[in-house]
Parts: structure tokens; sequence; C-alpha cells
């Protein structure tokens, strides 16, 4: 990978440059702007998401900018993807990974009641398995690196119940307590996690839910 521009570093008292981060569905909303804090920083980042064609978008607008960025198509709902990914990410960053941003997930706004079985897998298995299983793929990259960070991008919806979010509280509420337990197990290895669970942000994913 080029070397960032140093005109592009943020603040000189904090700098990621020369560190390596995965964001998940980085082409949108949080996961978007956390693309473009890191890369601002100095960091070296690989994106995903379903979308290839919006990835290709990303890549040169972020290229535009003299951001070190790459990216691939995962859906992260399936495990053989995640393989993939992080298989990509190994092999662009030479095995070391410093921050993992567990960032793309899905949303469905019905009754408790009304969810089916399929809305159940898809949405624990895109909010929270995916990040516990891209979690341990990363381990060994994270340990690697000397220095790792986990940062899940939970929800308020996992400390405070709403309305027709029950599978998604559900998979931010569990999200949480991976945190606090792979922050317990993985200390040892320098490796810290942390949850962020923000408030309304109006994204595409709020706005396909109340447009
Ligand atoms: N917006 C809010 O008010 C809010 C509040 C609390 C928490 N959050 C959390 O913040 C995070 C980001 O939300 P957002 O509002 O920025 O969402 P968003 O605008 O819908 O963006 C989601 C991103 O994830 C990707 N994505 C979705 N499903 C994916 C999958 N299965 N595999 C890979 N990539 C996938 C999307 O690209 P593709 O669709 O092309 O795959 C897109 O890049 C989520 O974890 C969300 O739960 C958001």
């Amino acid at each position: 990978m080029g070397e960032t521009k140093l005109s592009l570093v943020k603040d000189n008292r904090w700098s990621l440059h020369g560190m390596t981060a995965l964001v998940t569905g980085g082409t949108r909303g949080i996961g978007h702007a956390i693309v473009e804090e890191l890369a601002e920083f100095g960091a070296s980042i690989h994106v995903c998401s379903r979308n290839q064609d919006d990835i290709d978008k990303c890549l040169q607008e972020w290229k535009n900018k003299g951001f070190n960025v790459t990216g691939s198509v995962c859906d992260v709902f399936h495990r053989d993807q995640r393989q993939t990914l992080m298989e990509t990410v190994s092999s662009i960053f030479h095995g070391k990974l410093n921050i993992l941003v567990n960032n793309a997930a899905r949303y469905i706004t019905k009754n408790m009641i009304d969810h089916t079985a399929e809305d159940i897998s898809l949405i624990l298995g895109t909010n929270f398995e995916s990040c516990y299983h891209l979690s341990q793929l990363a381990y060994p990259l994270l340990k690697e690196s000397g220095y790792g960070s986990i940062v899940s991008i939970s929800s308020i919806a996992s400390v405070k119940a709403h309305n027709v979010i029950s599978a998604f509280s559900a998979a931010k509420g569990a999200m949480n307590q991976l945190t606090k337990n792979i922050a317990l197990e993985w200390a040892k290895d320098n490796i810290r996690a942390n949850a962020v669970a923000p408030g309304i942000v109006m994204t595409s994913l709020l706005e396909s839910v109340l447009l």
C-alpha cells in the first residue's frame, strides 16, 4: 500500500499511520464515516459490503482523497464469505490487523410475535454471529499486529426496549456481552474490545424504515 500523505494526517498527536483496519459495511452511513475518520488519521483500511458497484464508487472517491482503502464484496451473513473476507484482509495486510470494526447490520421492524424463523436467523446471523465469527477469524491477525482493537457498533436498543425491533435489540445486546468476554479473554494478547451504542443517526438504514 502507498504512503498516506502526511498533510492528510488529521492531528499529529493522534496518528494511525501504519495501522490497518477492516470496516464491515463501509460503503454507507456510519461505516462510511468511520472509514473516512480512520483514513484521515493515516490508517490503511479494507471495507466490505454486498454491492460491488457501491464499493467501486467509494474506492474511487477515497482514492481521489488520497486514502489507502481497498474493498471486496462480502455478505457477512454467510460464514464462508466471512472466511474469504479475512483471507483477503490477511493477504493485503500481510497477516496483521490492528482494528476490526463490526459495523454491518440489517434491520427488521415487526412485532415480536410476527418475527419468522428466517427473520430471526437473518438478524442474529448478520448482526451478531458475524461479529462473533469475524472476531474469531481476526484473532490471529490482531494478535500478530501487537496492538489490536475490536470496535463493534451496537445500538441504544441493546440496553433499552423499543417496539418492533426485538431481534435487532437481542442481537445488539448479545454483541455487548460478547465484547466484554473478548476484552477479558484477549487482554493478555494486547487486544482491546469496545462496543459503541449510537442513538438515532439518519442513515439509509433508518430511511428505509421511516420513509
Ligand atoms: N442509523 C442509526 O440510527 C443506528 C442506530 C444505532 C445503531 N446503528 C448501527 O450502526 C451500524 C451502521 O448502521 P447505518 O445506519 O450506518 O446503516 P446503513 O446506512 O444501512 O449502512 C449499512 C452498511 O452495511 C452494509 N451491509 C448491510 N448488510 C450487510 C451484509 N449482510 N454484509 C455486508 N455488508 C452489509 C451496507 O451495504 P450493502 O447494503 O450494500 O451491503 C452499508 O454499507 C449498524 O450496526 C447499525 O445497527 C445505527
